[in-house]
């Protein structure tokens, strides 16, 4: 990770310097002294550019003098519209801007400690790389940024400002680095132990195998493992924070499921071959889980958290499930699987059932890869949020609108649910193509028991094919940043 640094306003000595500019700012401070220091390089750079500050707009200018070897201007737009999002965002632009200086200086008339940590933020995302299976990468074709100084008048302020959003962004490397590994190294066993890293933070982790989910009665998400070698787990990630200490908590703990099927081929019901190596992705909604537990833990976040994954390995085979099999669920519930390849809710089904038997929680929200439908309905700008609970999904939206990871409400409602009845079965797992993924969470929702709950289908949002300015095409890791800022915002004690 880019390593950060906050130091009070100074011009660098040697280097690059980055300068975050206000549309229509007049040069004061850093940005006078570094003009003036480069003969008017810069005023002079701005007036060919063209630079006038406009947001998202870039200048670099290439050895201006005073020993600077480059110096980039980010347009921040107008100051009555900036965010913390632009913010970020032009902390993304320097990461890609500078990426071939060994270090850099971001300079701005008057960075608060929020903002200078907004900066150091979104540098630091934009500047993820996941290169684990490149042998031959040529030294110039590698970035050399390794750090950066953000420079602010609050710099202790920064500092803690910046300790918070170190934290999420760990989780979001966490979960980056599981989502973007292959199916063959990264099978249901490999990622259970890969939560064992999480035991260095303060999380317990309990791993359940083959055996103990067969005792449990996890006849849903056995179902879906049948038919693959690669055997099922159960991880649940705990984290005290309000409780630990010989502390009781006050409150009830808040409960986190995620969808981890490591590889969806579709198992019998077989998907086509174009696009198929997608699916080494449907693990993001525990890749997420897992991500926001290190998050929370992080920061030791003062609220009671619990993770929980499935993991299976959706594989057609002698041994797989087949399309009419009826399964009995954990819940007792029996399950008519008309097609194998709907099988992130039949794992979801058992693993929030159990979650609730156990924990009682204040609220579960499931976070899952579930239809090809949501992409088409709300395309890769929003997931979408279903939830029995109006208090929660207003708090999601607005956690989303902070953090960038949008939700956008869908309806829940009896008249869908008669889409899934079986008849042999208490319901089937499909209910055709009219509103796929609502007829999914109406799947979904049969398994909660009263309990605030708001399911979040990431199908859309766990994968971007190209570079935007905080997240490399990739692994997104949406949905840590969203919960962690949730539970910031309305959970903490
Ligand atoms: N993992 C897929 C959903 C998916 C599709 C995620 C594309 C990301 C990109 C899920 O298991 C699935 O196969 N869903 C089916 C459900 C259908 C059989 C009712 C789908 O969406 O086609
Ligand atoms: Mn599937
Ligand atoms: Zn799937």
């Amino acid at each position: 990770m880019l390593d950060i640094a906050f130091a009070k306003p100074a011009l660098p000595k040697s280097g690059a310097l980055a300068l975050l500019v206000h549309e229509g700012e007049r040069p004061s401070g850093l940005w006078q002294q570094a003009d003036e220091a480069t003969g008017g390089a810069i005023s002079r750079a701005f007036e060919v550019a063209e630079f006038t500050g406009g947001k998202g707009k870039t200048c670099v200018i290439l050895a201006p003098g005073a020993n600077l070897t480059r110096v980039l201007a980010v347009g921040l737009g107008k100051p009555a519209d900036v965010t913390a999002k632009v913010f970020e965002e032009a902390g993304g632009a320097v990461a890609t801007n500078l990426s071939q200086e060994p270090s850099a200086a971001v300079a701005n008339s008057a960075l608060d400690a929020g903002q200078a940590a907004d900066v150091a933020l979104g540098a630091v995302l934009r500047a993820y790389r996941f290169d684990r299976y490149r042998t031959r990468e040529k030294p110039e074709d590698l970035p050399k940024l390794a750090k950066l100084t953000v420079l602010t008048a609050e710099t202790a302020k920064a500092r803690t400002a910046w300790e918070r959003a170190e934290a999420a962004a760990k989780g979001v490397f966490l979960t980056r680095d599981l989502v973007s590994e292959p199916a063959n190294v990264l099978h249901p066993a490999e990622m259970a132990e890969r939560c064992g890293q999480l035991t260095e933070l303060g999380v317990k982790v309990d791993i359940f195998g083959l055996k103990e989910l067969t005792k449990l009665g996890f006849g849903a998400l056995l179902g879906v493992a049948k038919g693959s070698a690669n055997e099922p787990r159960m991880v649940v990630m705990s984290w005290s924070g309000a409780s630990g200490n010989g502390r009781k908590a006050k409150d009830k703990p808040i409960v986190f499921v995620g969808k981890g099927v490591t590889f969806d081929t579709g198992g019998i019901s077989i998907k086509p071959a174009a696009g198929m190596e997608d699916m080494k992705w449907d693990m993001a909604g525990a890749g997420t889980v897992i991500g926001l537990m290190a998050a929370l833990a992080g920061r030791k976040a003062k609220v009671d958290a619990i993770g929980l994954v499935g993991l299976v390995e959706n594989m057609p085979s002698s041994t797989a499930q087949r399309p009419g099999d009826v399964v009995t669920s954990y819940s007792g519930q029996t399950i008519e699987v008309i097609n194998t390849d709907a099988e992130g809710r039949l794992v979801l089904a058992d693993v929030i059932w159990y979650a609730q038997q156990k924990y009682d929680p204040r609220f579960i929200i499931d976070l899952a890869t579930l239809t090809g439908a949501i992409i088409i309905g709300l395309g890769h700008e929003y997931a979408g949020l279903f939830s029995n609970d109006d208090g929660l999904s207003q708090r999601l939206t607005a956690a989303g609108l902070a953090t960038g990871e949008r939700v956008w409400r869908m309806p829940l409602d009896e008249a869908y649910d008669k889409q899934i009845k079986s008849d042999i079965a208490d319901m089937k797992n499909v209910g055709g193509r009219p509103g796929g993924s609502i007829t999914a969470a109406q799947f979904i929702q049969r398994f909660v028991n009263g309990k605030p709950w708001a399911h979040l289908d990431i199908a859309g949002m766990a994968w971007a094919t190209k570079d935007s300015a905080v997240i490399p095409k990739g692994a997104t890791a949406f949905g840590v940043r969203l919960l962690d800022r949730l539970v910031a915002d309305n959970y903490e004690s």
